[in-house]
Formats: C-alpha cells, structure tokens, sequence
C-alpha cells in the first residue's frame, strides 16, 4: 500500500517536473503565464493613482523591470506582507507561491517572450465593490509639508462632532497627497484634552504630556500603502462615544519640494443593532516582565510579556507595533490544557510595513489563557535603521526615534461555534 502510495507519488512530481522542464525551454511567455500573476499581485498597487511607484501592467512595464522584479518577488519583498504565513493564516493575505515566483525566474531565463494578447482589454481592477463611508473626518486644514527632504511626523485631533454613541463597523484612511502620506496610526481619545495637539510635531515637548493621557483606543487604526479599510465581522461593532476624538499620527516621507496633505478618516456605523461589541486588548511596556523597557547604546535586547486572561475571547485580528530598531516580533498564546493558539510572527520587522492582521477564522482563546509577546531591538552601529548614530540610549516615547512595544487585538467576548466563523 505504501510503496503504491510512494510510487503514484513520484510520478507526480515526475511529471510536474516534466511539465516544467517542458514549460522552461519554450512556453512561458507573458500573456498566457505572467501577466495573471502580476495583474492579480502587483497591479492592484501598482497601477496610475495607486501606492507603487510605477505601473505594473503592460508587457513593457515589467519587461524592463523584469530582473528586478524577479528579484524582490525571491525575497519576498513583493507583494509586501511581512507576517509568516506558515505560523498563523489571515484573510488579508499577500503571496506569491514558490511555482509563480519560478515562473517568473523561468520567464527571464527564457529571454521574456511576450506571447500572444488574448483581449485588448486588461481586467486590472481586483478591488471590491466600495460601499460609501457614514461619517469622512478630514484634517481641519491642508498641512504644509516642508521641502527640505526630511521626515516629518505630526499629531492631529479630529473631532467627531457626533451627539450620540454609534457604533463603528469598518474604519479606513485616504492619505489626501500620496506622494508624501507615509504611513498613518489612529488613536481615539475620550477626554477631549488633546484638541490643541492638531498640527504638533512629534518632537514638541507637550507630546511628552499627551502621551500619559490614557486613551480611549490608542491603536484604533493603522494604514500603510496599499492597506485596505478594517470591517468587522457582521453584526459587531466598536463603541465610539458621542463627542470622541480621533488622534490622526501622520507620517510624512521626506520631499524635495514643498507640498500639501489633508487626508480622511472614513468610518462606517452600525444600521441595525449591534449583536456584539468589538473590544480591543492591548499588551504594552507596562506589562513587559523584563523592565525596565530601556535599550543601551549599541546594544540589543530582547523584551517579554506574558499575561494571563480570565474569560475567554474569539479574536478577530493582531496589530504588533514597534518602531525603528525593533527586529523581529513574536506572539503567541498558551491555554489552559497547554495547547498553543499561534498570533503572528515577523521574522523581518518593517516599520514601514506595520498592518492589522486579521485572521481567516475568528480565533478561540479559552478562559485562562496566557498571552506571551517577545519583541527583539537592536541599538547597535550595525543595525542601518537606527535612528542615532552614534547610538544612544533608547526608551518608551510616542516619537518614531523611541521605541514602543505593543500587541493590539480585536477580539469579541466568546461564544460556543465562533471558531467555525469564517471572517470576510
Ligand atoms: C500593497 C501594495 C503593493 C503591492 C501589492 C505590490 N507592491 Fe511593489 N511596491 C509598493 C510600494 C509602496 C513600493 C515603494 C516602497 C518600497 O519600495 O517599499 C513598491 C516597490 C516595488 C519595487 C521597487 C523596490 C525597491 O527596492 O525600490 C518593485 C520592483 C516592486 N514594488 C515590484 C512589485 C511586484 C513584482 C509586485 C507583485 C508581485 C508588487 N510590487 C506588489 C507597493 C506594492
């Protein structure tokens, strides 16, 4: 029975092998094997208006870019998603497979035939039907970013204005000048006492203050290029007080020459009912078991949390945070019976690359279990994204030159079958 199994085995991989081989010497051209990889994977950021930074569509676009792409696809550099895929599954997943990042090799090796077009008409648009968003929150006015090639971070209040408690079930962000929108982080604060922060630069002193004011959501949202909008799983939502304010962190790219942003925040309410409310729990500095949370110049550290929960959840989704020297970041969870429940694992941290991670299936967490973080940094000359050089001392602050450790999951109080609750 074995060898049978083994044999029938072989053979399939015989003759893929074959298939390849065949595939290699004259078939693989662009528009019958290439152009579905990329217009699924690239196209979508890569294309006029959107966040890449040249098009990715025609046969020439990624011709004469053809060893380059080749290239960041092998590192899997592209499509950006830097969570490993084999320790926890997410439904807004980005990869190649190891057969498309071949084709693609194989494609070049074969001297980039470009095959015959099929229809003039290339099918580029793989977003989903939009659906308008209740309430836009715009910065109150345009931001002048300087042009002196240097990065700018900012804090901005958006009131909401809103006389009533809602509840929010997707969240999104429209950086209003792509060109120099970085990144973005929003927070939600309750006690209206940061309104005159709108507009402050990170390296203003009173941010030192508003960074010990307790916030309401201090990660409601995070957006990176190409990040979709957040929506929670039907009939649940996110308490927002009527009267709340949103904190909009902004993060400017350097520019050479002087612009302007005025980015949204999109939110979309509850119509009907709320059946469950989304909460969020945050693990933070506060919580690490090796305090204090301080990294010495030129050094590297390692840091640890480890906190046990008394009623049980099912999480919707993960968010790791740190900053610039942060080097790899690991969560996981270990229940009662002893079984580990996987949350995210970033071998590679990317500050510029910081997502929510929602998982495929809502993700059960008994009663007692205990959540284990451990986040490396490294402070040292060798590591090229530190901030100092020579390095220095490096502790908590909400500024991009501190560092941060947080784990931020979305999770809803547990209820019998929603680990069988697919999320979409
Ligand atoms: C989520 C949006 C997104 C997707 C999907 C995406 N890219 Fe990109 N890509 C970007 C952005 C933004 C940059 C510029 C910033 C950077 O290099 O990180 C970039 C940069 C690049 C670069 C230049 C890298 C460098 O070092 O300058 C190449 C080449 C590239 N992408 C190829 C691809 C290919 C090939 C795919 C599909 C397999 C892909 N991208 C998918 C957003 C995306």
């Amino acid at each position: 029975m074995w060898t049978k199994k083994y044999l029938f085995l072989s053979v399939i991989i015989l003759l893929s092998f074959v298939d390849l081989k065949a595939q290699q010497v004259s078939e693989i051209n662009f528009y019958e094997h290439i152009a579905p990889i990329i217009h699924k994977n690239c196209t979508p950021c890569h294309q006029p208006n959107k966040v890449g930074p040249f098009n990715l569509i025609s046969y020439e676009d990624v011709a004469k870019r053809a060893k380059f792409i080749a290239r960041v696809t092998e590192t899997r550099y592209m499509p950006p998603f830097p969570a490993d895929r084999k320790f926890q599954a997410y439904l807004n997943e980005r990869s190649l497979t190891v057969g498309e990042i071949t084709k693609i090799k194989l494609w070049i090796e074969g001297g980039l035939k470009e095959g015959v077009k099929k229809n003039s008409s290339i099918n580029i648009s793989t977003q989903k039907e939009e659906t308008k968003p209740d309430l836009i929150l715009k910065m109150n006015k345009p931001y002048q970013v300087l042009g002196e090639n240097v990065e700018d971070f900012r804090f901005f209040n958006l009131p909401s204005n809103t006389t009533i408690s809602q509840y929010i079930t997707g969240i999104g962000f429209k950086p209003g000048n792509k060109k120099v929108v970085h990144h973005s982080r929003l927070m939600v604060d309750t006690t209206n006492s940061m309104r005159e922060i709108d507009g402050l630069s990170e390296t203003d002193s009173r941010i030192y203050e508003f960074q010990k004011t307790a916030l309401k959501d201090e990660f409601l949202y995070g957006w990176v290029p190409g990040n979709d909008k957040i929506q929670f799983p039907k009939g649940t939502g996110i308490r927002l007080n009527a009267q709340s304010d949103f904190l909009l962190n902004m993060h400017y790219a350097p520019s050479p020459i002087p612009d302007t942003d005025q980015s949204e925040i999109e939110l979309y309410f509850a119509k009907e009912p709320i059946e469950r409310e989304v909460k969020n729990f945050i693990l933070r500095e506060n919580d690490i078991s090796n305090k204090p949370f301080l990294i010495k110049a030129g050094e590297k550290a390692t840091f640890f949390i480890s906190k046990k929960i008394d009623k049980p959840m099912s999480l919707i989704s993960v968010l790791p945070h740190m900053h610039l020297i942060g080097k790899t970041f690991r969560a996981f969870a270990i229940t009662p019976d002893g079984e580990v429940v996987n949350l995210v694992k970033i071998d590679s941290w990317e500050f510029n690359w910081q997502m929510t991670y929602q998982f495929k299936k809502l993700l059960k967490i008994p009663a007692g279990t205990t959540f284990i973080v451990e986040a490396s940094y490294d402070n040292s000359v060798e590591n090229p994204e530190n901030p100092y050089n020579p390095p220095r001392e490096i502790g908590y602050g909400w500024g991009t030159k501190d560092e941060m450790l947080n784990l931020v999951l979305y999770y809803l109080d547990y209820k019998e079958g929603d680990e069988n609750i697919e999320q979409n």
